[in-house]
């Protein structure tokens, strides 16, 4: 099942994601595509926000995994950095928790991520135009993007 919107802002971008947060439960896994600022980090505040956490979420560049606490937990992955590397921080275990897990770059880490998972690519269409794809892989996923979009 796949799903596409359009936003014209960061702000509709960030709207979108705290609607999808909602609805969101422990280890749900979701992966983040789309090239160089298109939205990633824009969409994880927002998914952040929708969590309930209060911390200001950004994305340091030497930092791969930041873990934030709200009404879920949040494993916030930026994997930029491992394009090149096959190094593993533990990623079987990280999925395998509680936590929500959202990976920015999923595409460098492809051999760590679970199969089921909420796939999200962000598409820049202009300056503040983005189109937002959700692909759900697995059961778990086509009920969330139902459960988002009735
Ligand atoms: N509709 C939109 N949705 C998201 N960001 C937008 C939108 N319109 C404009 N922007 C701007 O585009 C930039 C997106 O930056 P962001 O850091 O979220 O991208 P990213 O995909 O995480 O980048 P990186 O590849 O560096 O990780 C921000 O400056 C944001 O204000
Ligand atoms: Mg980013």
């Amino acid at each position: 099942m796949t799903y596409t919107i359009e936003v014209n802002s960061p702000e509709e971008t960030e709207a979108f994601a705290i609607k999808l947060a909602e609805k969101l439960e422990p280890g749900d896994i979701l992966t983040l595509e789309g090239g160089l600022g298109a939205g990633k980090t824009t969409f994880t505040k927002g998914l952040a926000k929708g969590l309930g956490i209060k911390k200001m979420v950004n994305s340091p560049t030497f930092t791969i995994l930041k873990q934030y606490s709200g009404n879920l937990e949040l494993n916030h992955f930026d994997v930029y950095r491992l394009e090149h590397s096959d190094e593993d921080i533990g990623f079987d275990e990280l999925f395998a928790s509680e936590a929500v897990s959202v990976v920015e770059w999923a595409q460098f880490i492809e051999e760590y991520l679970p199969s089921e998972r909420l796939e999200i690519t962000i598409e820049r269409l202009s300056e503040e135009s983005r189109s937002i794809r959700l692909q759900a892989v697995g059961h778990r996923y086509e009920t969330l993007c139902k459960e988002l979009m009735p």
